[in-house]
């Protein structure tokens, strides 16, 4: 008798709202086995609970992803409950809306440690785990603000773009290490609408929806499907590779 698949797993940092939270569920609905990993606990659960009742497999884990121990240890019960990592999304990520002259050493550290260490902190704790099954997916949110620095309108000023900027090339950097069985790409969101952008959504939404060639602001589901696209394509010859997810309103 034929042995079994067991079911692919995914872990998603920010997994709790927004694009991670869509991620999840889109990976879900493709018989993922989903581990979400967000410091809201409050809300890790609700998404936790909204994703075991559509039959999901989910696992929880309440972290900080500045920590690279906490990832460490994450990562450690992951393996233990399911015995395999196959894709990461790391979603993670606050905003820094202040110029240069109103930041904080405080603040550009803050937005550098989840945005940028964060990511690593994750990559650094699944990889020996690739390795050893020759096989895994890495996608890293990034965002369009990594290519313009952001516009004066923007949530998010120059500090997040760099912290995003640097998530690229520790995506190209890493693709070429991890080949030829992992896999590391990028997604860069333009603007979405989640709890991290409502604000800038109610105030700048009707002036994108001008203006994107596809008139409308994004949905977290826009960047899901992209993320579940480099998670499962098949054949895969795509790695260190950047896809704009923002209705065209960036045309490079
Ligand atoms: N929404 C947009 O327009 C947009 C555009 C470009 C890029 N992005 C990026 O997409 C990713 C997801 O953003 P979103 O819009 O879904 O926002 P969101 O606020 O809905 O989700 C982000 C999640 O990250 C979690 N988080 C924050 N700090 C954390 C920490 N230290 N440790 C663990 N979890 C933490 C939050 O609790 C939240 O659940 C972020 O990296 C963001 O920078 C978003």
């Amino acid at each position: 008798m034929a042995k079994e698949r067991k079911k692919p797993v995914a872990i998603i940092t920010g997994g709790a709202n927004g694009i991670g939270l869509a991620s999840a569920q889109r990976l879900v609905s493709k018989g993922f086995r989903v581990a979400i990993c967000d410091i809201a606990s409050d809300a890790i659960a609700a998404a936790a609970q909204a994703i075991a009742a559509t039959g999901g497999e989910v696992l929880s884990l309440v972290n900080d992803v500045r920590s690279h121990s906490e990832a460490q240890k994450c990562v450690a019960s992951v393996i233990e409950a399911w015995g395999q990592i196959d894709v990461l999304v790391n979603s993670a990520g606050i905003s820094q809306p202040k110029g240069i002259v109103d930041i904080t050493e405080k603040d550009w550290d803050l937005v550098m440690d989840v945005n940028l260490k964060g990511t690593f902190n994750w990559c650094k704790a699944v990889v020996p785990h690739m390795l050893r099954q020759k096989r895994g997916r890495i996608i890293n949110i990034s965002s369009v603000n990594a290519h313009t620095g952001g516009s004066p309108s923007a949530v998010s000023k120059f500090a997040y773009a760099a912290s995003k900027a640097g998530v690229l090339g520790l995506t190209r950097g890493l693709a070429q290490e991890l080949g030829p069985h992992i896999t590391v790409s990028a997604v860069c969101p333009g603007l979405i609408d989640t709890q991290l952008t409502a604000a800038l959504v109610k105030k700048r939404g009707a002036a994108v929806e001008e203006a994107a060639p596809l008139r409308r602001v994004g949905k977290p589901e826009d960047v899901a499907a992209v993320v579940e696209f480099l998670a499962t394509v098949e054949p895969n010859y795509i790695t260190g590779e950047v896809i704009d997810v923002d209705g065209g309103l960036w045309i490079n």
